[in-house]
């Protein structure tokens, strides 16, 4: 089934669906992982923090698909918010991924160091160690403190994303900076899998409620990175490209919107 891909600042094509991998490790991650890129996931999103830059790095190797045709991200977190820590984290990625570059990497979460830590990233993305340059978890004010303080515009910023928090108004406040959804099926902080008004969409369009919850985000622009260690679901979440919700539909789920973080971590 085809793909949608969304250009980023750097003129990169990045699937509008992903792999997530977190919360998946050891024999268990190399497995799903091995397995999305089989079913025709080109997008895997990892992290220093998940533990798992090993397995999804022999699982890419394993599985045969050209380098090139997948769009690999990770990310740097605490203790490396400085510049010689992300200089570090950024090899040390490389390392146990066992590539050469990384499309994506992203500031895992706002620090006051970041833009000692985009100065490392500047240096890995002139030798061509990294691709783009992105963070995560940044909201509308520290965004606009990031821009105006590294002079520079992210090419992702990855943040809470699903039906019940859409985050729009952050998404128009970023210009030309892709935001891509996490936890798009809000990792079962809320039953949006079972919801009656998305089950009763899906109906029309043979689809289920989660399909519907991840292209209620794609169909408005945003990339989403559902993660699931369940073939069949694997399958169903990346099954979005062959229909379109009708604007009514759209609206209905637009009205799901409440606002507020279902995590409170940021
Ligand atoms: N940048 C950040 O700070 C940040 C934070 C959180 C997440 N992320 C990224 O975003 C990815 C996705 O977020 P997430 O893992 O938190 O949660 P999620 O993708 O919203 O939800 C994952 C949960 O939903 C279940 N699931 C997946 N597809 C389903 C389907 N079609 N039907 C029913 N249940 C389904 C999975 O179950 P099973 O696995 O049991 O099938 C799992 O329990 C992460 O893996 C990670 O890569 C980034």
């Amino acid at each position: 089934m085809a793909m949608e891909y969304v250009t980023l600042p750097t003129g990169q094509k990045m699937p509008m669906v992903g792999f997530g991998t977190w919360q998946l490790l050891g024999d268990q991650c190399e497995t799903c992982v091995r397995q999305a890129l089989d079913l025709g996931y080109r997008l895997i999103d990892t992290a220093r923090m998940y533990e798992n830059e090993v397995e999804v790095g022999k699982a890419i190797r394993a599985s045969g698909v050209a380098r090139e045709e997948i769009f690999l991200t990770t990310k740097v977190f605490q203790p490396d918010n400085s510049y010689e820590g992300t200089k570090m984290s950024i090899d040390r990625s490389l390392l146990r991924l066992d590539t050469d570059y990384i499309d994506l990497f992203l500031i895992h979460e706002p620090y006051e160091e970041d833009r000692d830590m985009v100065r490392a990233m500047e240096e890995a993305l002139e030798a061509g160690k990294i691709r783009a340059l992105g963070i995560s978890n940044y909201n509308k004010d520290l965004y606009a403190r990031f821009v105006a303080e590294c002079g520079l515009v992210p090419a992702v910023n990855q943040v809470e994303c699903h039906v019940f928090h859409q985050q729009l108004p952050l998404k128009a406040a970023m210009g030309e900076t892709v935001m891509q959804a996490w936890s798009p099926l809000t990792c079962g902080q809320k039953p949006v899998v079972t919801d009656p008004v998305l089950t009763k969409i899906g109906a029309k369009y043979g689809k289920t409620a989660a399909q519907i919850a991840l292209k209620a985000l794609v169909q408005q622009g945003i990339p989403v990175v559902p993660k699931t260690a369940t073939f069949s679901r694997m399958q169903e979440n990346l099954d979005l490209f062959g229909f379109t919700l009708s604007p009514q539909d759209l609206e209905t789920i637009r009205a799901m919107d409440t606002g507020k973080t279902l995590f409170g971590w940021y």
